[in-house]
């Protein structure tokens, strides 16, 4: 059979490399993919986009299902185009993505169906924001309601910080429509964990648990970026909070949108706070897999993805099973320079190591020219191995990246701090 996965980072690539593996998959087709997938066995790129023209491509090249990766197509309609003509796909309706593609949506929603989460109020007027700010204080978390990609949280550890992002966001528009209403929250202390499920609209399946880094610097320092690192599982996550955030999360959610008449499908992502007191607190909702994440929770994975996947589509995730590599997986992003504000393009990438049962370096902004392969967009590479521990998966994972050479390159030294003792890795 057939299948198409839509996106081209890292998280795709791994989609992708897994769902080839399968016995039962014959072509896995990759738009638009990126060098790694050009070059992954049974993957082919395709330069196809929008709704429209990748429901021809399905039907032309008899696609049995589809997968999505990145929110944009998601929100943008694509899953109810594919359904509407009866094409398989995985992933969340137009509706149902709403819970990332509106923070504001997602606060409400979590607060009609009692899901735990940071106190909270919208606004679009800059003055009533700022009011608000000076009631509540500083530390607080000012956040654009629609999607940023990633730039439309502001963690505010004083008020003027927090005036600056209402400045930016509401009185000059620095983030577009996105940033035209904004929620404010209540600022939440503890240790993130991302906790993703699949769900056919009622089922529920769990991947393994899994950190990630979202900033640049090491000591989780500098700016906010989509992830520079992530490992799996996550320790914080013990089986009690794995089994709170089953109950507590993501069977009222799921249940939630089907009382709404909206039945989630897809993956579902949590990003979890739990706090030093042992409560747990929904930070977001994002309607697809986590990207770094996804890279080290696939190379654990030792089920066939395109039967979970299947199972998720036939609404019989009830019977299906996820089985998992007992080893650690970390993953260390390498990226490019400038990035995230503004990454430079065109370095040429030298040592990528070849794959083993142990590694394998998943592409994200990458592209292949004749021999060569270039640096294309932010994040380019995601290194990830597997280990007996954390320490092991890190070591590994390190050692690989040391190899790979590029003008420029970002990485950070720590990725995995909070697993294992050793605070860094010297590079
Ligand atoms: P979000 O996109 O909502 O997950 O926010 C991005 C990042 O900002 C999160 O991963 C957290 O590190 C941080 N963050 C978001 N909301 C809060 C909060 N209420 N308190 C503290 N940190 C937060
Ligand atoms: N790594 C965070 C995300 O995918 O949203």
């Amino acid at each position: 059979m057939n299948v198409l996965v839509v996106g081209g980072g890292g998280r795709e690539h791994a989609l992708a490399w897994r769902l080839a593996q399968s016995q039962r998959v014959a072509r896995v087709y990759v738009a638009p993919g990126n060098a790694g997938t050009a070059t992954e066995e049974g993957c082919y790129n395709v330069d196809v986009s929008g709704n429209e023209a990748l429901l021809d491509f399905a039907r032309r090249e008899a696609i049995s299902l589809t997968v999505v990766g990145p929110e944009a197509p998601l929100s943008g309609g694509l899953v109810d185009t594919f359904r509407a003509a009866g094409q398989r796909i995985f992933g969340p309706t137009r509706h149902c993505a709403r819970l990332e593609s509106s923070k504001e949506y997602a606060k409400d929603f979590m607060l009609r169906h009692a899901i735990p989460t940071a106190h909270h109020r919208s606004f679009s007027d800059a003055d009533q924001a700022d009011a608000y700010l000076r009631e509540r204080g500083a530390p607080i978390v000012i956040k654009a309601d629609g999607l940023a990609a990633g730039k439309g949280v502001v963690v505010a550890m004083t008020l003027d910080e927090a005036h600056d992002a209402v400045d930016r966001m509401l009185r000059q528009g620095g983030l577009g429509t996105a940033g035209a209403r904004v929620v404010i929250e209540e600022f939440l202390e503890g240790e993130e964990a991302s906790f993703i499920v699949l769900v056919d609209g009622r089922n529920v399946l769990a991947l393994a648990s899994s950190q990630d880094h979202k900033r640049l610097l090491d000591g989780d320092r500098g700016p906010n970026t989509g992830g520079m690192g992530a490992y799996s599982p996550a320790p914080v996550l013990t089986p009690a909070l794995h089994a709170r955030a089953m109950r507590e999360v993501i069977a009222p959610a799921v249940a939630g949108m089907a009382a709404e008449g909206e039945p989630y499908t897809g993956f579902l992502y949590a990003g979890l706070m739990i706090q030093p007191d042992g409560q747990m607190k929904v930070l977001e909702f994002n309607c697809r897999l986590g990207d770094p994440e996804t890279q080290p929770i696939l190379l654990r994975l030792k089920s066939d993805l395109f039967t979970l996947l299947q199972h998720g589509v036939a609404g019989t995730l009830d019977r299906a099973e996820a089985l998992w590599d007992r080893r650690v997986a970390l993953g260390v992003v390498m990226a490019a320079e400038g990035y995230p504000d503004s990454p430079v393009r065109g370095a040429r990438i030298h040592g990528i190591p070849v794959p083993a049962e142990d590694l394998h370096v998943f592409h994200a902004g990458t592209v292949q020219e004749g021999d060569a392969v270039l640096v294309q967009g932010g994040r380019v590479l995601c290194v990830t191995a597997l280990g007996d521990t954390a320490r092991l998966a890190q070591r590994r994972a390190y050692a690989a990246a040391q190899q790979i050479e590029f003008a420029g390159r970002q990485m950070r030294s720590d990725i995995g701090h909070r697993a294992v003792s050793a605070r860094r890795i010297p590079l």
